[in-house]
């Protein structure tokens, strides 16, 4: 008896909160769901598998705005290289920008 009513209690919370995920599952949809090819090729060495820093910064939680971003990627910066589209494409980096900072 007990545990039904805890049950009954759980069970609209329970609701509540996958609500609350499906919500961000949304607002997030565009989010992809692994780094590119290239990311793991080119940048990983430096800013780690997951762009959580190494040699370079951690790219991970990232504030840069997707300008900023580009602009490093595209001309480099101190011992980083500039890689161009033919090395990273447009597509990859905004993949890899969007996983790296979630927006
Ligand atoms: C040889 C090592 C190396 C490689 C390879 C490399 N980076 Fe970097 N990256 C760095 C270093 C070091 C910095 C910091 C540069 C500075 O302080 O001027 C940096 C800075 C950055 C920044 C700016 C970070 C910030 O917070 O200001 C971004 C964005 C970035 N890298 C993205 C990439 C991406 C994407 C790739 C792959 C296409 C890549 N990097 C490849 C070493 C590397």
């Amino acid at each position: 008896m007990k545990i039904t009513r805890a049950m009954a209690l759980v069970s609209p919370l329970m609701f509540a909160l996958a609500a609350c995920s499906t919500k961000q599952a949304s607002h997030t949809a565009a989010a992809p769901a692994a780094l590119s090819v290239s990311f793991n090729g080119a940048c990983a060495g430096c800013h780690g598998d997951s762009g959580e820093g190494g040699l370079g910064p951690a790219l991970a939680g990232s504030k840069l705005s997707l300008a900023d971003f580009t602009a490093t990627v595209r001309a480099g910066s101190g011992p980083m290289p500039a890689f161009g589209a033919a090395d990273y494409s447009d597509a990859q980096l905004s993949n890899d920008y969007a996983f790296l900072t979630g927006k």
